[in-house]
């Protein structure tokens, strides 16, 4: 069994999934290539989903042991999807939306990620290859062999085929830039255009809703944007400093100079720590979410761990078809090149199940590192059991002119409480910025 495409009329017609599925009905169908074999696709979808709706669950190779790796996240956490597209390595295949004949490989693998015969290594050292000092005591030449071996089948993708060009970064100064266009970014942006200044919006995704785009249950309209805001989608912020940020939008560096700064950057989902976590068919519940959404049902036999939000949300899409244990703890995943099932934990009793997709909804944390870039102090909280950015009431941090809100600073809430809090922080900035 696979993941697959399903359709509207495979789920009961009253379901919000259903409806997102009809509102949102392909309308550009595509065909890219992927290790030589057509995979027909939805233009502007994530290019891990439609491989993943192929049945194609493993994309990638570990660096060293080329053990398989599969799209973990689909959010640019977990460098499962890394494929060569178009002849540029290493690019990131739940991030980059699908276009019509591009050309996908495996990279580090031979001769594709499916079928890669150097997994070898990692059966030859199951617990550990020291490539510094392996043969060295036998003396240089058969060592300089060695070494070249391992520089060739290690490492990730080989050099562009091309030279990339650069265009010149395009120069923006706004009075505040809010990153992050879910609920919090969202009413953020509009408290502080409503408020007469100039604010520019940017999200990593083709649209705002954050969270809520990934949810199956969710078909309500997003809050939409005040006119006076501008907004760019599909502009993700790399780096942040002094006063400007660099976004990457439409493959050109775009410097932001904004005397405020805002992070509504949320938070981040792992599948935890246990052994096996790597096994392709192992998913965050976001990432099945994320798919299911774009019509991609990420196995026949799903496993759901865990009661948070995304677990919650799956369950109600899907019923029958998956099996939850809320409370439980995955123990350990099973199966070699895919997952065949995994064994669980709750409290005194152990128990193993079938499946081939594991999908946890674990612990999140907050996804500071922009913040902490731009000058706040990110503290460990023992309540979240994560690294957050420090804030007051507003959402001001220490660094004077930068800003958190939303689930950054307080974990997940409902998309109201978010919104709320986003406002807040709006009126913070516009105070902040009059007083300046
Ligand atoms: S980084 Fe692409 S699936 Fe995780």
């Amino acid at each position: 069994m696979a993941p697959r495409r399903i359709l509207p009329a495979d789920l009961p017609p009253d379901s919000a999934l259903a409806r997102r599925l009809v509102a949102h009905r392909p309308t550009a169908r595509v065909t890219v290539d992927h290790d030589g074999s057509p995979v027909d696709a939805v233009a502007g979808e994530p290019l891990a989903v439609a491989l993943l709706g192929a049945g194609t669950l493993t994309l990638a190779r570990s660096v060293k042991y080329h053990r398989p790796r599969g799209a973990m996240c689909l959010r640019g956490d977990c460098d499962g999807c890394l494929v060569r597209l178009d002849g540029v390595p290493n690019v990131m295949a739940c991030q980059t939306p699908v276009r019509a004949g591009m050309v996908v490989q495996s990279q580090n693998a031979f001769p594709t990620a499916g079928l890669d015969v150097l997994r070898v290594t990692d059966w030859f050292f199951p617990k550990h290859l020291d490539h510094h000092h392996l043969l060295v005591q036998f003396g240089g030449a058969l060592n300089r062999t060695m070494q070249v071996f391992a520089r060739r089948m290690a490492g990730l993708g080989t050099l562009p085929d091309a030279v990339a060009a650069f265009p010149r970064a395009e120069l923006v100064a706004v009075d505040a830039l809010v990153v992050g266009a879910g609920s919090s970014g969202v009413a953020c942006a509009n408290a502080i255009a409503r408020g007469g200044a100039s604010v520019l919006l940017v999200d990593e995704r083709e649209g705002p809703g954050g969270t809520r785009r990934d949810d199956p249950t969710d078909d309500a309209a997003y809050p939409g944007c005040d006119p006076a805001v501008t907004a760019r989608y599909g502009a993700g912020a790399v780096a942040t400093y002094e006063d400007e940020t660099l976004l990457l939008h439409d493959g050109r560096g775009v410097s932001v100079r904004a005397r405020a700064r805002v992070f509504a950057t949320g938070c981040r989902e792992s599948v935890g720590t246990f052994p096996q976590n790597d096994v392709p068919g192992v998913f965050t519940a976001r990432a099945c979410a994320l798919a299911l959404c774009h019509g991609v049902l990420c196995g026949e036999r799903v496993v759901v761990v865990g009661d948070g939000p995304f677990a919650r949300a799956l369950v109600a899409a899907l019923g029958a078809r998956v099996t939850h244990a809320p409370g439980a703890a995955v123990v350990e995943a099973l199966g070699g090149r895919a997952v065949r099932g995994a064994t669980l934990r709750e409290g005194a009793r152990t128990w193993k199940v079938k499946c081939d997709a594991l999908v946890i909804d674990g612990e999140d944390s907050a996804a500071y590192e922009l913040a902490g870039q731009a000058g706040a102090r990110v503290l460990w909280s023992d309540g979240r059991r994560c690294f957050v950015p420090e804030s007051d009431a507003d959402g001001a941090t220490n660094y004077t002119g930068v800003y958190v809100t939303g689930s950054l600073r307080w974990g997940r809430r409902a998309p109201d409480a978010r919104a709320r809090d986003g406002a807040l922080t709006g009126a913070r900035v516009l105070r902040d910025l009059e007083g300046r």
